[in-house]
């Protein structure tokens, strides 16, 4: 299957963004593990990644409920809460599908059980390394053996008790270090991690809201073993959907698109600083907080765009927008230089290569490097038939291309974006992109 994209006359309207993945799986895991109360949590993620978090929950034996919210409102979990010691030993291999974060995140929890466990995933997530989960977590205690050495899925889980750990962060990864928190929260003694550089804090908010002992000095994060309060969530719309639309309007001759709902969390808005620096009409309205992260509606109108150098603090908080930050680059005046951002590599797909291979397929002058890259600028996209990487932010950010191109792109394989965002080819049907 494939779907066809050409630019619209114009591109105007009102978009809702659906719930975050990033709050979806927290919400569902800690909750999960939190004391024997109910949980009701809202605007969860529609996404397939978070699928595979709460099935991965129920087969550990948590009850989880699932109640669709319509097209417009997410879908509402009702999760009961079993407590730290409360999970079941699976009867079967737990599958993560293509989910990085699911996988990390059960890696904290699955390392301290007295039961064993076995985590696989699709293709691309058994390419995606896991020694930077096994070797802390080994470190603490955990007995896990896992393919090519310790480091690729299927990760097997012997169980075992923890201890604590200090732990020099050798990447800024959210993953990581929310992988050896949840291990840290039954873990004998004090979790102590000291971070490079900041990385999306949901965890840390969402435990603290849920009353773990859990300090943050500078980027060292400091956790006593703790119990968790079940909390109600409403889960934000998700920055990194949003990101989408904000570009396919900012680089549109036509366009104002309104986003509503969009968690802009300081540690996930890198794209909103970087649209700025390339000097987007883009503006934050109604800014408001909803279950304790920033959200508002973004307003982004047609732009003259300007190339930009990111690298350093900034890559972090805009890692999973790169591959659409590419498509801007291609047609905003001048150079776009993108640098430290090696984690591309061992993303869905390795995100510089695919966004590279289409960029130059498409006409683009763009260079990849070990690190990021450079991408000229002023150019046009031309059209043509391209395959989206079996990377869902690929796919999307060929659907993009296509919006704002003179000449219409062919995505292959476009279902691949329903592992965060199963209603995008709605929506750019709606803005009247789709033609077939
Ligand atoms: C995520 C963290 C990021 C991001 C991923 C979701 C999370 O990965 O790329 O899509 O929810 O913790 P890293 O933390 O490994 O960079």
């Amino acid at each position: 299957m494939s779907v066809t994209i050409a630019r619209p006359h114009s591109l105007r309207g009102e978009i809702v963004s659906p719930g975050d993945k990033s709050v979806s799986h927290r919400a569902v895991i800690f909750n999960a593990l939190s004391k024997t109360n109910t949980a009701q949590i809202t605007n969860f993620s529609p996404g397939a990644d978070c699928s595979s978090t709460q099935q991965i929950m129920q087969y550990l034996g948590v009850e989880i409920t699932r109640k669709p919210g319509g097209r417009l409102a997410g879908d509402t979990l009702t999760v009961k809460g079993v407590g730290l010691e409360g999970l079941t030993e699976p009867t079967d291999i737990l599958d993560a599908g293509n989910s990085g974060t699911t996988t990390r995140l059960m890696a904290g929890i699955l390392a301290g059980q007295n039961f064993l466990s076995v985590l696989t995933g699709d293709q691309s997530l058994k390419t995606r390394p896991m020694g930077r989960v096994v070797n802390p977590l080994t470190t603490m205690g955990a007995e896990i053996s896992a393919r090519a050495n310790n480091t690729l899925a299927p990760l097997v889980f012997h169980g075992g008790s923890l201890q604590g750990i200090n732990y020099n962060m050798p990447v800024a990864s959210a993953q990581l270090k929310s992988c050896l928190l949840l291990a840290g929260l039954r873990a004998d003694g004090i979790t102590n991690l000291s971070q490079p550089a900041e990385s999306r804090d949901h965890t840390e908010r969402m435990l603290s809201a849920m009353g773990a002992n859990l300090k943050k000095e500078g980027l060292d994060l400091i956790l006593q073993p703790s119990e968790l309060e079940t909390i109600d969530v409403e889960v934000p719309g998700d920055i990194s959907s949003a990101a989408f639309w904000m570009i396919a309007a900012a680089c549109h001759p036509d366009a104002e698109l309104l986003i509503r709902n969009v968690g802009v969390n300081p540690t996930r808005s890198g794209i909103i600083t970087a649209l700025h620096m390339m000097k987007a009409r883009l503006e934050l309205m109604d800014e408001r907080e909803v279950a304790g992260e920033p959200v508002a509606d973004v307003l982004v109108r047609t732009s003259d765009l300007q190339g930009i150098e990111l690298s350093g603090e900034t890559v972090p908080l805009l890692i999973d927008e790169i591959p659409v930050i590419a498509v801007a680059a291609a047609v905003a005046n001048g150079e776009t230089v993108i640098k430290d951002a090696q984690e591309l590599r061992v993303k869905e797909s390795d995100r510089i290569e695919s966004s590279i291979s289409w960029l130059r397929k498409a006409g683009i002058n763009a260079e990849g490097t070990t690190d990021g890259m450079i991408i000229a600028g002023n150019e046009k996209i031309n059209g043509g038939s391209f395959q989206s990487y079996d990377d869902h932010r690929l796919a999307m950010s060929l659907g993009i291309a296509g919006l704002i191109s003179e000449h219409p792109i062919t995505i292959a394989d476009p279902d691949v974006a329903a592992i965060s965002y199963p209603g995008f080819w709605g929506t750019i049907k709606e803005l009247g992109g789709l033609v077939a």
